[in-house]
């Protein structure tokens, strides 16, 4: 058993603190928002994360896991430091380490016993070594005994537990071998793939796979546009190049693009670094590109199907970034919906587990209770997340009470033909049939 504190109680330090207690470590999970520290000492999530809730609940009966805003308490013997907090894009596209260096600085102030610092903020390369900067001038008339350590995180939300408890692999990188080793013995328990490595190394890692999965789906969305010209249908593109090993299915699935928390500011930050540093990243350059272009089409299609959007009524299901989670941040759905409010539209919308985050940020948009509130009266209906509960809907119910049948299916979750059969325009994504897009549209 280890004696580990987390700094930061957001999607990973939660779910990162949790697991580890869960693992048999002794965990204090330390965040300097005092309501969500709160919320989770009176057993109430601040986060929607399928299955975490239960976890927490059984970590913090048996003692191994406490929460609290107090540095010293949280750090008290602590062998692990853990730094989870926030790194979001600056105003030039850099990763703010403004949390990173305040999580470092408050490490270096409450703890006079040796101490390894774990880096699981995804944060530029050079900032392992920045970190131990930090804290070396913060003790500079009293060292303290430290070593950084860079452990990217790639759990996903909406399946972080289960990402976390069986990780493809761990990396770990520090210039001191012996403290990446002590970091590896904590997931000796997952009996996972740990790769060992330098720091830059490491948190490069962490930079190259989201940017390289940004591009595959940036890619298949180009693929998608090509084939709406030429008459193809890119869900049986994308199939027909996953049995391919080499290439593999996944990531390649068309629609409104990649959002989120991570994907959009680490490839900017990975763009970033690069300029800065004298290189010409031009794919990531064009990935981005490709990005923001898929959700200016959707208002395209809406504007060919309607005509003008001003004073019509698009109905927006889906607001979280993806299915199985509240995090609306760099959501396509929402970017959308200001381009459409920008033409003029009115938006109703509806999302499972979203809703109290959207309130926030969306003040002039009907947020309806159910997906048939939000198609009433509507002149278009957009799926903008994949949500399960959007799979099997009672269209024959939705096209009666639309005001004009118009469905864009922007994730191609729905079978067109019957939805064509029953009478709806149907605008997917890359989705001709033998050359019959531009017909049908
Ligand atoms: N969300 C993901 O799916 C994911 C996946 C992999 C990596 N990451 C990376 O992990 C990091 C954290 O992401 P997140 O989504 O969990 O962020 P988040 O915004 O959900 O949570 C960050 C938390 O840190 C707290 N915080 C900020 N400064 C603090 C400080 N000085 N001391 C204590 N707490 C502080 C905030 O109050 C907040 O609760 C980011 O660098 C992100 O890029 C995120």
């Amino acid at each position: 058993m280890s004696k580990i504190c987390v700094v930061g109680t957001g999607y990973v330090g939660l779910v990162t603190g949790t697991c580890f207690a869960d693992l048999g470590n002794e965990v204090t999970c330390l965040d300097v928002d005092n309501e969500r520290i709160q919320k989770l000492i009176n057993g109430e999530m601040p986060i929607y994360e399928p299955g975490l809730e239960q976890l927490v609940l059984q970590n913090t009966r048996s003692g191994r896991l406490t929460f609290t805003t107090d540095y010293p308490k949280a750090l008290q013997n602590a062998e692990y430091a853990f730094i989870a907090v926030g790194t979001p894009s600056g105003t030039d596209g850099e990763a703010d380490l403004q949390y990173v260096r305040s999580a470092a600085e408050a490490i270096a102030d409450n703890v006079d016993w040796p101490i390894i610092v774990i880096n699981k903020s995804t944060v530029p390369v050079g900032t392992g070594d920045w970190v131990s900067e930090v804290i070396s001038q913060r003790r500079s008339g009293h060292p303290l005994q430290f070593n950084v350590v860079s452990n990217p995180e790639f759990l996903r939300e909406g399946s972080a537990i289960s990402d976390f408890m069986n990780p493809d692999r761990v990396v770990l990188g520090s210039l001191q071998k012996e403290a990446a080793e002590k970091v590896s013995s904590l997931y000796q328990p997952l009996r996972c793939t740990i790769m060992i490595t330098d720091l830059r190394t490491a948190e490069m890692i962490k930079y190259a796979s989201n940017a390289f999965l940004a591009t595959r789906i940036s890619f298949i969305n180009e693929i998608a546009n090509i084939c709406e010209s030429l008459g193809a249908d890119v869900n049986e593109v994308a199939r027909g190049m996953g049995y391919d090993k080499r290439i593999g299915p996944s990531f390649l699935d068309a629609g409104l693009g990649w959002g989120g928390s991570c994907f959009p500011k680490d490839v900017k930050a990975l763009e970033h670094m690069a300029v800065l540093h004298g290189t010409q990243p031009q794919l990531l350059q064009a990935v981005m590109e490709i990005n923001r272009n898929q959700r200016r089409r959707v208002v395209m299609k809406l504007r060919k199907a309607l005509g003008s959007l001003n004073e019509k009524t698009i109905g927006v299901l889906g607001l979280a970034f993806k299915p199985n989670t509240d995090d609306i941040r760099e959501s396509p759905a929402l970017e959308i919906i200001h381009l459409l409010q920008n033409e003029g539209a009115h938006i109703k919308a509806y999302d499972p587990q979203a809703m109290t985050n959207a309130s926030k940020v969306l003040p002039k948009v009907k947020l309806c209770e159910t997906a048939y509130q939000v198609a009433e009266d509507a002149d278009a209906l957009l799926l903008a997340t994949h949500w399960n509960e959007f799979k099997q809907l009672d269209f024959s119910r939705i096209f009666k009470i639309m005001r004009q049948p118009v469905l864009l299916d922007g994730r191609n979750l729905w079978d067109a033909e019957p939805l064509r059969a029953l009478g709806f325009k149907y605008i997917g994504v890359g989705r001709a049939v033998n050359g019959t897009f531009h017909e049908e549209e």
